[in-house]
């Protein structure tokens, strides 16, 4: 690994090569006289992550920073700290999603007024940059002058302040006010997506959550800079989200939960609610209605879409595999072109998801003749499919997406669906169950989720790379990572947040970073860092052994 480090004192360049990365701290001071850092050089890896005392090439400064998660591309940190006070103001333009975010989450823990104003000094977020940084991309320099965020979008400049929020004191995640000083180490960051999709997928069907846990949920992601939120809105179990032509589908289907638990299902305005929510993260929603399988709670509602024409009881175990829409009948492309209709006028991005996982009870021509047409009628709505693995047994458009979840690896069985999309140009969300599921158990004692694919501590889950899971499917054929969460054992926000924290984390990196700082020692450590953030926000996570000392 190589840091560059700036000695401060002989005012030169360093470049230290360290085997590993530990502690909590990275150096670097001011940049070379008149030169600047050279444009390309990065600091890999770093973060929280390096501990620099002296060097060959003479005194190093150490300065620390601490850890972003994340990792960023480069970050480097300098001199000097600014320190937000009750005069501190934020420049940006009118109605800037990025700054509003930030003068929300600082006026409370901070209790000033920092009022967005059009030009000055202070916090300036520039989402008109013109960094020529790749989508998503930002900088962000910290000097005793103040603290700014440059890039080419509001999107950009929205990832650049959950840095920023990383830099601050953890208390500054608190929601009521709390004593300063609020101070923010020097620091000069560049940085950037390698990949452009990255999920988190949370399955309302098993058990429901409400408008505001879903909120919460997403809230939490985006500090990650996961940017795409996949809603499994429809399940054996139940159907939660509201569709006006077909109402049985939430008012009978949306009943029920499993284990027998209160179920629930969203209005659509709910649902726009949500999916505005998301948007002014930056956060695209992606809604998921699984079939031909997963579908007993619309058979339950609907006698019609069966083929005997008798309606289903309704559901509450825990078991996958034996419903089937009838793939046979006329009534279900009708049914299916209602729903994706509706779903598509609620839905601004441009996925709709219809699940085609485990469908053993349709018979494998009916599924690709089934998957093939109602992948038509996505597109005759104006968006792309997305799926499973499995859809790609259909024949697909180069825009949809199927996303990899079989818990294996290389040649194995189980891989052949995603090497033969990969080989037909379409670009994979990787979501390999044994690394990225994150209702997989810590430990064999964890009282809540499953062991089906794996046990899942936080090392496993960081320890794999989306571009060699599997062979055949490298880093082009890519799209992004996907954390799904299946509800089937957790039934509150706090059995969520265990189960998800500090895993999500690590799959954001995964899909966030640079291949070149995958770094177990130095994620560790930057991870540690978002404990008390955590714990500020009252988040139940998992206090991992491996991570938490
Ligand atoms: C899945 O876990 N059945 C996608």
């Amino acid at each position: 690994m190589v840091i560059l480090v700036d000695t401060g004192s002989m005012r030169r360049l360093a470049v230290v090569v360290v085997s590993s990365v530990v502690g909590l701290g990275l150096v670097v001071a001011p940049s070379p006289a008149g030169a600047g850092v050279k444009a390309g050089a990065r600091a890999v890896g770093a973060g929280a992550g390096v501990k620099a005392g002296e060097t060959g090439a003479g005194r190093a400064q150490a300065v620390r920073v601490p850890g972003v998660v994340p990792v960023p591309v480069s970050i480097r940190a300098t001199r000097g700290a600014y320190a937000i006070t009750s005069s501190t103001r934020i420049v940006a333009a009118p109605h800037d999603k990025a700054a509003s975010y930030l003068a929300h989450l600082l006026r409370r823990s901070t209790g000033y007024a920092l009022p967005i104003v059009g030009s000055g000094g202070g916090i300036v977020i520039d989402s008109a940059g013109g960094t020529g940084l790749p989508a998503e991309g930002y900088r962000l320099s910290v000097s005793g002058h103040g603290i700014l965020i440059k890039a080419d979008s509001g999107e950009g400049a929205f990832r650049g302040v959950q840095t920023l929020r990383q830099l601050l004191p953890a208390k500054a995640e608190k929601s009521t006010r709390q004593h300063g000083p609020w101070v923010v180490k020097g620091v000069q960051i560049e940085d950037y997506p390698r990949f452009s999709y990255r999920g988190a997928m949370l399955d309302v069907a098993r058990h429901f959550f409400t408008v505001s846990q879903v909120e919460r949920y997403i809230d939490l992601a985006a500090g990650y800079k996961v940017n795409y939120f996949h809603l499994h809105l429809g399940d054996d179990q139940g159907w939660r989200i509201q569709i006006k032509s077909w109402p049985r589908l939430a008012k009978i289907g949306g009943r029920t939960a499993v284990g027998g638990d209160r179920g629930g299902y969203f209005t659509q305005r709910e649902y726009a609610e949500i999916v505005k929510y998301a948007q002014r993260r930056y956060v695209t929603v992606v809604p998921e209605i699984d079939t031909p399988g997963h579908t007993n709670a619309a058979l339950a509602a609907y006698a019609k879409l069966n083929c005997d024409g008798k309606a289903r009881k309704p559901y509450t175990g825990t078991n996958v595999g034996f419903s089937s829409l009838c793939t046979s009948k006329e009534i279900t492309y009708r049914f299916l072109d209602d729903v994706i209709r509706e779903l598509a006028a609620i839905t601004p991005g441009p996925y709709l998801d219809l699940g085609g996982d485990e469908a053993q009870s349709t018979k494998q021509p009916d599924y690709v003749r089934f998957m093939s047409r109602v992948q038509k009628i996505v597109h005759k709505y104006g968006k792309s499919l997305m799926g499973w693995e499995e859809i790609a047994a259909a024949r697909l458009d180069a825009d949809d997406v199927p996303e990899h979840w079989n818990p294996v690896t290389g040649t194995q069985d189980g891989t052949q669906l995603a090497r033969s999309a990969a080989k037909k140009g379409l670009k994979l969300v990787m979501a390999p169950a044994d690394h990225a599921y994150l209702d997989m158990k810590y430990t064999k004692k964890t009282r809540l989720g499953q062991d089906w694919a794996a046990i899942v501590e936080v090392k496993r889950a960081y320890g794999w790379d989306p571009a060699k899971l599997i062979t055949g499917v490298g880093e082009d054929d890519v799209r992004g990572v996907e954390a799904p969460i299946w509800t089937e054992t957790m039934r509150t926000m706090n059995d969520l947040e265990y189960m998800a924290y500090p895993r999500l984390p690590a799959i954001a990196e995964i899909g966030w970073s640079p291949r070149a700082s995958h770094s177990w020692a130095s994620f560790r450590s930057r991870l540690a860092a978002q404990g008390p953030r955590w714990a500020a926000r009252d988040v139940d996570f998992y206090r991992s052994p491996q991570v938490f000392q």
